[in-house]
């Protein structure tokens, strides 16, 4: 049984990590913490446990043995370094930080530490694109030749607990990227993960179009973006976010190959559709399930098993971020 404190009650945490860290036989969830106190007792009372009054009493509990970090963007660093010198193990949402030197100093922390640095980027996870890697690595489809990913919706006032557009999300200084970094970043590691390359250039338009703050003014973010990825080996994509689709949101990737095409759909019936070259087509349904990060957390701490998505993945999906927003203010192809 692994000791796991949620550090942040917000959306997340009440959608995805308190319920399955709950429903998770491998996990003792010992309880919460947020600097909103009165959030961080209702879930504590909700899930039977402790309602920590400060992080430090969370990282002096001997009962914790790993804390999962889902506080505003701008505090991940320091959260996560805090829990490495107190000895406790690590999942932390993405973006793993908000500046490469920041999680370059939460990788050497973890291995000073000795402890795990997992970070939260779930769509790898997600049964659709474990089958998805599963067909590409069978050699059925061939070579990956272009690609094409998106993720959008309305943006996070509507998500976030702050439901207005006072939300930290549209804060620079606490969100640090925009919806880039917000939900591009997921298409960021999945993308390189299933064409199994690394992105080496870079062209990009990282844009504020509509996202206002409370005084009416554009949020210093980006709500757009719009991004030509090229990898090593010279594969070529397309990537996108929004937090500008009013009505509909689009959680969806496109492989094209040499034996034909690999359509995933997150939010449709069939989420994947082979489109063969000789005009065949094969619909695969996948039973959908929990987002996997407690288990894949609980268990690398249970099997002194390196995390999947370690330290050193979440720096490459901000990376390729940070270098999309560098690509737009330039106007220019990068080189990561
Ligand atoms: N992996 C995913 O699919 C996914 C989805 C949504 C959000 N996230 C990430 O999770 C994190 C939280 O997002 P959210 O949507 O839950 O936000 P939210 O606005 O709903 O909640 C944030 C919570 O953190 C608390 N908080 C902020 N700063 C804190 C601090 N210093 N100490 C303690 N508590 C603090 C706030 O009081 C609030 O309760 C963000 O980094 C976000 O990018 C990941």
């Amino acid at each position: 049984m692994v000791g796991i404190a949620i550090i942040g009650c917000g959306a997340i945490t009440e959608h995805r990590h308190a319920p399955e860290c709950h429903h998770n036989a491998n996990i003792n969830l010992c309880g919460f913490f947020d600097i909103n106190q009165d959030r961080c007792r209702e879930f504590a009372e909700q899930y039977s446990c402790k309602a920590y009054s400060t992080y430090e009493e969370v990282l002096n509990d001997p009962s914790v043995d790993g804390v999962i970090i889902c506080t505003a963007n701008r505090f991940h660093c320091e959260m996560t370094l805090q829990a490495f010198a107190h000895g406790k193990h690590v999942l932390c949402e993405k973006p793993i930080a908000v500046t490469l030197e920041e999680a370059e100093s939460m990788i050497a922390a973890a291995d000073k530490a000795e402890k795990y640095l997992m970070v939260a980027h779930n769509q790898r996870f997600e049964p659709l694109n474990r089958k998805i890697k599963e067909i590409l690595d069978s050699g059925k489809m061939g070579r990956i030749i272009s690609f094409r990913t998106i993720f959008s919706h309305g943006g996070p006032e509507g998500w976030s607990v702050e439901k207005s557009n006072a939300t930290w999300f549209f804060n620079k200084k606490q969100a640090g990227l925009g919806a880039l970094g917000d939900i591009g970043i997921h298409k960021a590691d999945l993308i390189h993960w299933l064409i199994n390359d690394d992105i080496k250039y870079i062209t990009a338009k990282v844009l504020t179009l509509d996202k206002k703050t409370p005084d009416g003014e554009l949020i210093g973010l980006d709500d757009n973006a719009i991004c030509i990825l090229e990898s090593k080996s010279g594969i070529v994509g397309t990537l996108e976010a929004s937090w500008t689709h009013y009505g509909k949101g689009y959680n969806e990737t496109t492989l094209y190959c040499e034996n034909g095409i690999i359509e995933a759909n997150r939010y449709s019936d069939d989420p994947i559709t082979l489109l063969m070259r000789d005009g065949s087509r094969e619909v695969i349904r996948v039973e959908d399930c929990d987002s996997g990060m407690s288990a894949a957390f609980a268990s690398c701490i249970i099997n002194h098993r390196s995390p999947e998505v370690d330290g050193e993945e979440g720096k490459k999906a901000l990376e390729i971020v940070l270098k999309c927003v560098e690509s737009s203010k330039l106007n220019a192809r990068v080189a990561l």
